[in-house]
């Protein structure tokens, strides 16, 4: 731990001495020698994130000194081609570039690729013999990460053909990840869980939500619990209610093929969203460890009353984006919605009867994530009783991307006239930190080889988000889908989402 001592620099707090830097973080561990083996490999995922983040890992020596990735995949391919693919995939997409081809080198001879079906026993009893036979294999020992990067279908087959092989029995130092979407339902997605467990132990599982890897997103956390300041005012006394914003202005591109299945509500909100408010709404955990954390997060979710009958019409929108029915790939007559609005209550102590308001969309007018904790007026005495709703309330946003930042919104007396102006506090990740923001998935990846689950959601956690995202689609069918223009900040229905308190949403 590296305390060093200085002085306020601004002000008359000279006496006060302050800690600048205190390290609690073990994610720059080196994880002990591993083979990570992706199912899936040939798709974009492995390309584009995995096999980027992996190098920058390796570039930055947060990976050990023995360690192969393994791409598991349908389609034949050489190592040598598999290497090439990756080597486009790293120079187009990695946030260090261009690569240095001394380094490329030490690091391609880590990759091979393994030609095989999912189904098929013989395939995974070759991967078997392939892992025992890697250089290293001695220092590995049996560390292995199967990364299932494949469609949902195989999220259960694939674990049953590895433990027949013998290949994920010992949990401490076999582990699965498991990317989205986890499940279509609630019922799909307990057996999931099901098929996994039968392979292994929950504590081997490691279910990605990307979101979860965001620095920002982590710094929720730091925010929270870090400051004194702002605890005292995280509850239902101080605060009216929250927003929670992820909005896109991409379209489903080339993805309509899976999108226009799953829509906003199970692509964004089940999952994305749905964390973003438990980290916001959670409790102090016991301890920074994996399970106190992720208890707190259940609990919040647990709070959560799901929707009833007749519910959904003051509380739920649904949205498409104009000619999202002509993009490749989608249905032209789909009522599958690119945009949902939904405001819920969470019934505990701190935050009854405060909204929640949750929105997302894509082809909205700015790419913005954010949470902006909104606070109440003062009491109506003074200036309140004089300027009512016209006194802005003070609003804390937690800017996630892009643009990262903390931004405070407060009342000042503008110089030299009777008119009080709401004024805004900047923090700037760029400006304080540089532009240096390591990728979600270099995160990820690094705490499932270091076996930390903190990052990861638990079965339970998974569970709980659909009973209520169930709630909602259990409905759907009585809910119109308001087409809304594109660049726009969705349907005009979503404005009447807070019902009739005089408050609308941050960003607009
Ligand atoms: C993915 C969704 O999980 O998250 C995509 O499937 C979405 O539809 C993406 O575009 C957004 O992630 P990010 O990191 O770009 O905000």
């Amino acid at each position: 731990m590296d305390i060093r001592c200085a002085w306020f620099k601004k002000g008359l707090m000279a006496d006060l001495v302050q800690p600048e830097v205190c390290e609690i973080d073990v994610s720059a561990r080196v994880p002990p020698p591993f083979a990570l083996v992706i199912f899936g490999a040939s798709g974009d995922l492995t390309s584009r994130k995995l096999v980027p983040a992996l190098f920058n890992l390796f570039r930055e020596k947060r990976l050990p000194g023995d360690f192969a990735v393994v791409g598991f995949a349908r389609r034949p391919k050489s190592d040598a081609e598999f290497r090439a693919e990756m080597r486009e995939g790293v120079e187009r997409f990695s946030r260090s570039r261009p690569i240095n081809p001394a380094e490329w080198a030490v690091f391609e001879a880590r990759l091979s690729y393994h030609v095989g079906a999912f189904d098929d026993p013989a395939a995974y009893e070759g991967l078997a013999s392939r892992l025992r036979g890697l250089p290293g294999a001695g220092a590995i020992g049996g560390h292995f990460l199967f990364y299932l990067a494949t469609s949902p279908e195989y999220f259960g087959e694939v674990p049953r053909r590895l433990a027949a092989v013998g290949l994920v029995g010992d949990r401490a130092r076999q582990k699965i990840v498991v990317e989205k979407p986890f499940g279509v339902d609630g019922r799909s997605a307990a057996r999931l869980s099901e098929a996994l467990h039968a392979a292994t132990d929950e504590r081997a599982v490691y279910r990605i939500d990307h979101y979860l890897g965001k620095e920002t997103v982590q710094n929720l956390l730091y925010f929270r619990f870090a400051n004194s300041v702002y605890e005292p005012l995280w509850n239902r006394r101080y605060v009216d209610h929250v927003q929670i914003t992820v909005a896109e202005t991409e379209g489903v591109g080339t993805r309509g093929g899976y999108y226009d299945g799953a829509g906003a509500l199970r692509d964004m909100l089940q999952n994305h969203l749905l964390q973003l408010l438990t980290l916001t709404a959670m409790e102090p955990p016991a301890s920074l460890d994996a399970e106190s954390l992720r208890d707190e997060k259940v609990k919040v979710l647990r709070s959560i009353p799901s929707f009833r009958a007749g519910d959904l019409s003051r509380n739920v929108v649904r949205g498409q984006y104009e000619g999202y029915c002509n993009e490749p790939r989608v249905d032209p007559a789909s009522g599958t919605e690119t945009y949902v609005g939904v405001r819920l209550m969470i019934d505990n102590w701190r935050w009854s009867e405060v909204p929640f308001l949750l929105r997302t969309g894509k082809m909205l007018q700015r790419r913005t994530s954010e949470i902006a904790v909104v606070f109440r007026r003062p009491p109506s005495v003074l200036f309140q009783a004089r300027c009512g709703p016209a006194l802005a309330r003070n609003a804390l946003t937690l800017r996630l991307q892009p643009d990262e930042g903390i931004l405070l919104r407060f009342n000042t007396k503008k110089p030299g006239q009777g008119v009080i102006q709401p004024v805004d506090m900047d923090f700037s990740y760029a400006s304080r930190f540089g532009s240096y923001t390591p990728e979600a998935y270099e995160r990820l990846l690094s705490d499932a080889l270091n076996g930390d689950s903190t990052l990861f959601t638990r079965d339970d956690e998974v569970r709980e988000a659909w009973r209520l995202v169930d709630s909602i689609q259990g409905q759907w069918g009585g809910l119109p889908v308001h087409e809304y223009p594109r660049r726009s900040w969705g349907p005009a229905a979503a404005d009447d989402l807070p019902g009739e308190r005089d408050y609308r949403w941050v960003t607009e």
